[in-house]
C-alpha cells in the first residue's frame, strides 16, 4: 500500500484535481486498492468546501468527478501518514518544508518533478478562467498517467 497527498494553496483547484485524476487513472489501471490518496492546502480558508465549481466542471468535461472532495488544511500527522507528499508549485514545496515537523518521514516532491522530471509549477487557475481550469485538468490527466507508470506499474520503482 502506498499513500500520496497532493498539496496546493487552497485545496480547491489544483490539488483536488491531481487527486481526482490520479484516482481515475489508478481505477483504469486496476491499481486503486493499492493506494491511499488525499489532498490538502497549506492554507485553511476553504476548509470543508468542495472544489471550485470551475475545477469540478473542467474535470467533469473529461469524465472525472471531483464533487465529493472536501478541502482541508495540511496537518502535522500528514508528514508521517503519507509516503509521498506532492506539492503543486514551488511555493507550496517551500511551505511544506517549513511546516514539516521533526520526525517527518514523508518524501516531499514537486508534482511535475515526480511526473515528468521537470522542476516546474502547476499554474494556479484560481484567478483565471475556464481555459486555465481546462489546462490544469489536462496537465493533471497527463501527469496521472505518468504517475501510474512510475508508482503503480508492475515494474514501478516506488521511489
Ligand atoms: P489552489 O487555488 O491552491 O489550486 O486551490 C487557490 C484557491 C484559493 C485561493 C488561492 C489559490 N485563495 O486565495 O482563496
Amino acid at each position: 500500500m502506498s499513500s500520496i497527498l497532493f498539496v496546493c494553496l487552497g485545496n480547491i483547484c489544483r490539488s483536488p484535481s491531481a487527486e481526482g485524476f490520479l484516482r481515475a487513472a489508478l481505477v483504469g489501471a486496476g491499481a486503486s486498492e493499492r493506494f491511499t490518496l488525499d489532498s490538502a492546502g497549506t492554507g485553511g480558508w476553504h476548509a470543508g468546501e468542495p472544489p471550485d465549481p470551475r475545477a469540478i466542471r473542467a474535470a467533469a468535461d473529461v469524465g472525472v468527478d471531483l464533487s465529493d472532495l472536501r478541502a482541508r488544511q495540511v496537518r502535522p500527522s500528514d508528514f508521517t501518514r503519507f509516503d509521498l507528499i506532492l506539492a503543486m508549485d514551488r511555493q507550496n514545496l517551500t511551505d511544506l518544508t517549513r511546516l514539516a515537523p521533526a520526525g517527518s518521514t514523508a518524501r516531499l516532491l514537486l508534482y511535475r518533478e515526480a511526473a515528468f522530471g521537470e522542476a516546474k509549477d502547476v499554474a494556479d487557475p484560481y484567478y483565471g478562467g475556464a481555459a486555465d481550469f481546462a489546462a490544469c485538468a489536462d496537465l493533471c490527466a497527463k501527469a496521472s498517467r505518468r504517475l501510474v507508470e512510475r508508482y503503480a506499474a508492475p515494474h514501478a520503482a516506488n521511489g
